[in-house]
Formats: structure tokens, sequence, C-alpha cells
């Protein structure tokens, strides 16, 4: 990716100023209960240091995919839960614009924080309406970003609102970019990718930049099928993206000329039926029958990537590979995670979403070197597209 220079935060006199700070707290929420917190002990860093410079903190985040205000999505629990983890006091408002939230701002005294209300309930934040923007700088002084996880997304509080406030990136932002991008500039070999997922349609760029960059490509997940397709092996009734045939024979040619050792599994977990009663078989490829369904990735596949994988000295991993939801059909995505956390000699990347997850059922998050906030944002940015959310970040010369 194209190089980044991004403004250094500490270089700011922050004692008394108003910091607008956009923070990514959309985390999963079960019955008023937040099921992980990942993502609001990844910004504590940068709220912590704001609070101890002396600033007002005026954190903003958006909550799921309101269509108008929806009440179980507010943020008072993601409130409760940030000031039980600062050990301080988190004032949550109503609403995140208007004279009474400005009123509030007005009164902050320094190292106070206010949490604003779901951005989203406004319908201007995703359409990024400059007027709306402009509410939203009315309450700083300076803006910071954070939300590494929605920096994907040409918003009014993760682009908009930069034209109109001096605009920093925060330490979780900066953390993501370095340890990502060194992993993609100049990694250390053998620079091995493990994707999964169900589709092949979710990782075309990904695909395409990385085989420029990795000595080896392991794919698994439903859109293994797409390539054993490919190479025209029988798949049964397995998830099949028959529009991107051709695209997958591509990329099997291109890693062929370009020396990209592209290992696809060998077998698979099949079943007549996804559910958790399912009888399970193990098949080898070419041995499907019309009504089988692959669900996860076979023994021998797993013993020729956990093989791989002991060799790797950089490991970019994103996409389960299979339908790890399902605890029969998880074993591949288990003991791939196992294996990256065996090997002590490698830094270790996960993309967020549903891998995040399932290293952190595993309580294996400790043995990676880096997991990111970030799913469709960590995504986009292995696909080496420099993102709305960063570009505004970018040191204006
Ligand atoms: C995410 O969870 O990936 C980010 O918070 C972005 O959310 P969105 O996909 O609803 O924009």
């Amino acid at each position: 990716m194209a190089k980044l220079s991004i403004l250094d935060l500490k270089e700011e006199d922050l004692a008394n100023k108003r910091v607008l700070v956009r923070v990514d707290f959309n985390v999963p929420i079960k019955n008023g209960v937040i099921t992980d917190d990942k993502r609001i002990r990844e910004a504590l860093p940068t709220i912590q240091y704001l609070i101890e410079k002396k600033a007002k903190v005026i954190l903003m985040s958006h909550l799921g995919r309101p269509k108008g205000i929806q009440e179980d999505l507010r943020l008072d629990p993601i409130a409760k839960r940030l000031s039980e983890l600062l050990g301080k006091k988190v004032k949550k408002l109503n609403d995140c614009i208007g004279e009474e939230v400005e009123r509030e701002v007005e009164n902050m005294k320094p190292g106070e924080i206010i949490l604003l209300e779901n951005l989203r309930f406004h319908k201007e934040e995703e359409a990024n309406d400059p007027e709306f923007a402009k509410k939203l700088a009315r309450l700083g002084d300076i803006y910071v970003s954070d939300a590494f996880g929605t920096v994907h997304r040409a918003h009014a509080s993760t682009a908009g609102v930069a034209q109109y406030l001096p605009s920093y990136a925060g330490l979780l932002i900066k953390k993501e970019i370095e340890i990502m991008g060194s992993a993609l500039e100049k990694p250390e070999r053998p620079f091995i990718c493990i994707l999964g997922g169900a589709k092949v349609s979710d990782k075309i760029g990904v695909i395409e930049n990385l085989l420029e960059k990795v000595d080896t490509l392991i794919i698994g997940g439903g859109m293994m099928f797409t390539f054993w397709k490919a190479q025209g092996f029988e798949i049964g009734k397995s998830i099949l993206e028959e529009d991107k045939i051709e695209i997958a024979k591509k990329f099997i040619k291109t890693a062929e000329e370009k020396g990209v050792k592209l290992l696809l599994p060998d077998d698979a977990v099949v079943v007549k039926e996804i559910s958790e009663t399912a009888e399970t078989k193990i098949k080898g490829k070419g041995e499907f029958e019309i009504d089988d369904i692959g669900v996860d990735i076979g023994p021998k596949s797993i013993e020729k990537f956990v093989k791989e994988i002991a060799q790797g000295k950089t490991i970019i991993w994103n996409g389960p590979m299979g339908i790890f939801e399902i605890d029969k059909f998880s074993e591949g995505t288990k003991e791939i995670a196992k294996a990256i956390a065996n090997n002590k000699n490698c830094v270790s990347i996960v993309g967020g979403g549903d891998t995040a997850s399932a290293i952190s059922k595993l309580g294996l998050e400790d043995k990676f070197t880096h997991i990111s906030t970030g799913g469709g944002a960590s995504l986009e940015f292995l696909e080496g597209k420099i993102l709305p959310g960063i570009a505004v970040l970018l040191e204006k010369k």
C-alpha cells in the first residue's frame, strides 16, 4: 500500500481542548449485555492518554445498522462498560448533535468523558452529509479517529468531519496500520496467507493483492469449493459461486506463474444436510456424490496446512475453514488456530470478524501477535486500498 504518514497525536497540546474522538464501539450485545468488549478495550490507550493530557474527551460511535432511533441500539451499556474499564465516570448523552449536546460539552471539565448517542440514529451519518459533519465538528477543537473497524466507511464521523477540524489518528489506528502495513510491505519470509470464509467474491481483492506478495496462499472455507470446481472436481451441493469459477482458474494460473505455492484442501467433512445432528463423513477431492455438502476441511488437509504453517515467519489469517459456528464442523478452524499459536517464530496477524471470534472462543487470543479490531476494514486494508477513514488522516503537505 502507499506510504502513510500519520500526524502524531503526541505533538499536540491537548490540555483543556475538546477532543472529538471517533471510536468503533460496534460490539455484540445480547439482551443488553456486551458479549465481546475487545473493541472497547482496544480504544482505552487513546482515551487514557487524552485524559492524562487533561483533554475533554467526547467519544462517538455507531452501533449496528439502525433505521432511525432503535432503543436496543442505544449506547448506554457501552458507556457503563467503558466506565468500568476506565474506573471513571462516562456521561452518556441521548443524542450526538444539537443544542443540548453542545451545552453538555460546553460544561465539561478537563479530563472528563462524554459518550454521544449512536451516530446512525441520524441517516445523515452514513450519507456523509456535510451539514451533519459540521454539527459534529462544532463539538470539538480537534478530531481524533481511532475507529479502525470503520475506516472503510466514508461516513460523516469517519471522513466528513475531518474537513472541518485538525485531524489525527489515534493509537489503535496507528497500531493496526503499523502491524498490518509492515507485514504487507516487508514481511519476514516465508510469508503465508490463509484465507477462508464462504465466498470467493468477498476475497477477490485480497487474493489479487496477496498473490503479489506471499510465498504461500492457503485456501479453505466454503470458497474452496469454487476452486475445486475450477479444477474440474464434483462438489455436490457444496457452496459454489458459479460466476467466480473463471476467476478461481485465473488465480490458480497466476499463482503458478508467480511461483506462489497455492495450497487447496485435499479432503473435506461432508454431510447430507447442515445441522448439528447431521452424520459426517470424510471425502477426498473428487469423491463427492451429487448430494454431498462440504462443511469443513478434512484431516489430510489439516495435516498439510499445519505442516506449512509451522514454517511461516509471517502469517496472515482471514476467514474460518468451515461452518465453525456448529461445533462438529469447527475442527479445521480450531486446528489452524492452534497451528498458528504453536508457531512461536512468526508474526501472526488475524483479520477481525469471524476469525477473531473463533480464536477468542478457543481462548488463544494471547498467542497471536495481532488480532485486528476490523472485520471488513482489515479485509479492505489487505486488498491494499487506501481507506477513506485513513485518507483523511494523511499528513497534508
Ligand atoms: C464492523 O463491525 O465491521 C464495523 O463496525 C463497521 O460496521 P458496518 O459494516 O455496519 O459499517
